[in-house]
């Protein structure tokens, strides 16, 4: 690429199109109201640019379409698992690699056979599945978040690292009696997609071995978090993104990915150990829930795909695309002045609602106000991650809010141009001249848990 130009044109062509429609004000107005203000419950038709998850959503190349012809639908043994666990033990020097439908699935397994009663998990963050499969078991689940890395300002190159103190006093009260694991999550999906170092990986792996406890790494967004690394850490500017990667995941004694974020894959997930004596027990589970050993819940055809897709993933070209498109997005609505969580990530922008809306109270719902006023005004969708999200009850039946009132921007892998993107910034110029608003939402209908997904909402009384 010549240096001189600076407009970052995706790095392919498109061959095949799906069309997307936008609809008028009136008809989105009346769609989220039948959707009771979630957007969860809207119909993807409905939807102009679909920004709700970076997760199953994006867009396979050539080469995997053309794979997935190849796929074989043998029961065991399929010529197409040979090949997806090759790739996998390349890239993360695991000998023992189990397929899975998803990353869920994956952590269903490994942690029901860690965790119970008395358990503790400590992590930089645990995604919200993460937590939920931990929390099954009866165990608890720590995050350890360096307090800096918390404000939503401060620009840390690696803003996702654990923090190591908070990690060592953890494991030196609780002991491998009661730890469970140590599970780092790259890049850190929950705080911002923040990237690890190598260095905070590293040391993760020394504490775990001083305590003699297990580490895992959460890594479906491996090959982004290797991106960073190589740009921002010092002794990685001569390594391929692979080798990063393969280096980070090398430290772990277990590997859980979600294939279907840098897998490129809309289905699929990975479960990888050193452990034999783990991982033969882990089988047993896989084959019980999941089928068996050598398809997990995957088709041949979703195997040859996702083989191709991890190579391909680790591509200069796509991996620069991908984070600079990103932080396009992030950085241009720093400039209009949409407060943004600071350095932007790599699958996400994250906007700090409560910031932006100053004067609407918490217990209605900044974030879930931008959410649906990015849809009435543009047909977007994306997700609220605050006290929608997180938010529990006290006895008296009063909002406990969560730490932050943010929305999520997750951008699908390959799937939008540019000018998508320039269509979403021109959106929120519109969004600037509500600032002043003063009502949000309030809850109609929750169930009793992960209420965001069903819950339906209605104006505040006093406005909305
Ligand atoms: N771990 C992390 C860090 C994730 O971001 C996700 C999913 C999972 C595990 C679970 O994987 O969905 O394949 O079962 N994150 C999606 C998201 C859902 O929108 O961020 P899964």
């Amino acid at each position: 690429m010549d240096e001189k130009i600076k407009t970052l044109a995706e790095p392919f062509r498109i061959k095949m199109v799906e069309p997307i429609r936008m609809t008028t004000r009136a008809y989105r107005e009346e769609a989220l109201l039948q959707a009771g203000y979630n957007p969860f419950l809207l119909v993807s038709d409905d939807v102009f640019i679909d920004l709700l998850t970076d997760s199953g959503t994006g867009a396979m190349s050539q080469s995997q379409w053309a794979g997935m012809m190849m796929g074989d639908e043998s029961y065991a043994g399929a010529r197409s698992w040979i090949k997806l666990e090759q790739v996998v033990r390349e890239l993360t020097g695991m000998p023992h690699v189990l397929p899975t439908h998803q990353g869920r699935a994956a952590e269903r397994i490994l942690y029901g056979l860690l965790g119970g009663t008395d358990r503790i998990f400590l992590s930089n963050t645990h995604f919200d599945t993460t937590r939920a499969n931990i929390e099954f078991t009866g165990a608890t689940a720590l995050d350890l978040m360096p307090e800096e890395a918390l404000d939503p300002e401060t620009w840390m190159p690696f803003k996702g690292n654990i923090d190591l103190d908070k990690l060592e006093t953890q494991l030196a009260h609780y002991g491998s009696e009661r730890v469970a694991a140590v599970i780092l999550t790259v890049t850190n999906n929950s705080s911002g997609g923040q990237p690890v170092s190598m260095a905070n990986a590293r040391a993760v792996r020394a504490l775990c071995d001083r305590y003699g406890v297990m580490m895992v790494i959460d890594g479906c967004r491996i090959a982004e978090n290797a991106y960073f690394i190589r740009m921002r850490e010092d002794g990685f500017q001569d390594k391929s993104y692979h080798d990063i990667a393969r280096e980070m995941l090398e430290l772990g004694d277990a590997f859980i990915m979600s294939a279907k974020k840098d897998g490129m894959v809309n289905m699929g997930g990975l479960l990888c150990m050193k452990d034999k004596e783990l991982s033969v027990k882990c089988i047993n589970q896989l084959i019980i829930s999941e089928g068996f050993a050598t398809y997990g819940g995957l088709s041949g055809r979703d195997m040859e795909a996702m083989a191709i897709g991890l190579q391909e993933v680790f591509d200069p070209d796509y991996l620069h695309y991908r984070i600079r498109s990103t932080a396009y997005l992030g950085e241009k609505l720093r400039e209009k002045g949409i407060p943004v969580i600071w350095p932007i990530g790599g699958h996400a922008v994250y906007i700090d609602a409560k910031k932006l809306f100053p004067a609407i109270p918490v217990d209605q719902y900044p974030g879930q106000v931008l959410v649906c006023e990015l849809y009435k005004i543009g047909g977007i969708r994306c997700v609220e991650v605050g006290s929608m999200m997180f938010g529990k009850y006290d006895e008296q039946g009063k909002l406990i809010p969560a730490s932050q009132e943010l929305v999520r921007l997750a951008i699908p892998r390959r799937v939008y141009t540019q000018s998508h993107i320039d269509f979403v910034l021109e959106v929120f110029d519109f969004i600037l001249e509500l600032r002043d608003r003063k009502s949000g939402y309030r809850i109609t209908y929750e169930p009793a848990f992960l209420r965001h997904f069903t819950a339906r909402l209605e104006p505040h009384p006093g406005g909305g």
